[in-house]
């Protein structure tokens, strides 16, 4: 009899446990009228990141359309600070944040952000900066979006080998040998480090000959690149027939320095870039730019979001196939003068739905 007691009083417990904590997401029978999603990005000023949360309101728009659902989202700008972030998750979660999805400002330090979502049994999405295995290992409902990073150097090297083919004019002195310069994204960052390496292999690879004359860090952003190229025109001046630039802000910024010291269009180096932003393509039209490389803002919105709303509503993540239970990484797509044309301001459709 005292047993049964004891046993009854466990399942109430259990029961109640299982109302009040609304927020993992895994134990709600029934579907909830809304869900409380709460994101934080290392930089809000950052080109392609508020382009891919413009995108992610985009489609939670479509989602409420579809299933009637409210879904809320508060957005926070982590202005590179890391402990800054630490206390938005912390503040998002005693929102009621169902879901938080995380742009870390420092990859390698998740772990205030873990052990604060564990003990309060809320799920994080990290994206777009890439924590390692180890840490996304730590917990259960831990997840990532991200893209396939060195997909996108391959594809910026082929761009180059494309121009050196097509246009003999590429080897400015006329030695046979790419003279090339990086402009690279922040040093540590998972896709600056990728990026490179793959771009210059795949030049390589195709049997052309380079010569590597510099780089420079310019932590993605446009006016950073800007002055660090007008240092390397400086420098090498006319030597330089290519710039291999991470992101397409940082090309971008190569081009305004180039404009800057009043070098004409037909004595610039080849140019490629990485993004695919408004920006990014409005330069590869009108032909500043030979070509960028599609990282796809909208397949990660669309992904991030439908995480999002399986682990609000206590949903299936059967459809979203992630990789070791835990990843998505979407395509990257190459676009040259050819292939801009596919990419309108007005379609902003993911890589998959064009
Ligand atoms: C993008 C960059 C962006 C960076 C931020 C990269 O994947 O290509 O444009 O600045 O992510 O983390
Ligand atoms: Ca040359």
């Amino acid at each position: 009899m005292r047993r049964k007691k004891y046993m009854a009083g466990a399942i109430l417990l259990i029961l109640l446990a299982e109302i009040f904590t609304g927020c993992g997401g895994t134990s709600q029978e029934t579907t909830p009228k809304s869900i409380k999603v709460g994101v934080t990005v290392y930089d809000q000023y950052d080109t392609f990141v508020s382009q891919l949360m413009e995108s992610f309101h985009r489609y939670a728009g479509k989602k409420e359309e579809e299933t009637g659902i409210a879904i809320n989202i508060e957005v926070y700008n982590a202005a590179d600070s890391q402990t800054t972030q630490n206390s938005q998750v912390e503040k998002m979660i005693n929102d009621g944040c169902q879901v938080v999805c995380v742009n870390l400002v420092d990859r390698t330090e998740p772990t205030t952000i873990i052990d604060m979502a564990e003990k309060n049994n809320v799920p994080v999405i990290f994206f777009n900066r890439e924590l390692v295995e180890e840490d996304l290992e730590r917990w259960e409902w831990l997840y990532y979006v991200g893209a396939k990073a060195f997909e996108s150097g391959i594809m910026e090297g082929e761009l180059a080998v494309k121009e050196w083919q097509e246009h003999p004019e590429a080897d400015k002195n006329g030695d046979g040998i790419f003279q090339y310069m990086v402009l690279e994204g922040e040093a540590g960052h998972q896709d600056a480090i990728v990026r490179t390496e793959y771009a210059v292999s795949t030049i390589v690879e195709q049997g052309i000959e380079v010569e590597k004359l510099g780089y420079a860090i310019a932590n993605w952003n446009r006016a950073q690149a800007q002055t660090k190229m007008a240092q390397m025109l400086t420098e090498y001046g006319e030597e330089i027939e290519l710039v291999i630039a991470n992101n397409d802000d940082m090309a971008l910024g190569a081009i305004d320095a180039l404009k800057a010291e009043g070098i004409g269009q037909e004595q610039w180096p080849v140019i490629v870039g990485i993004d695919g932003t408004d920006v990014g393509l409005e330069a590869v039209r009108n032909g500043e730019l030979a070509g960028t490389v599609y990282n796809d803002k909208e397949g990660q919105a669309k992904a991030m979001l439908e995480l999002a709303y399986q682990l609000s509503t206590g949903g299936s993540l059967k459809n979203l196939e992630l990789e070791k239970g835990k990843y998505i990484r979407l395509p990257y797509a190459k676009i040259g003068p050819d292939e801009v044309k596919n990419y309108e301001f007005s379609e902003e459709k993911s890589i998959e739905e064009r």
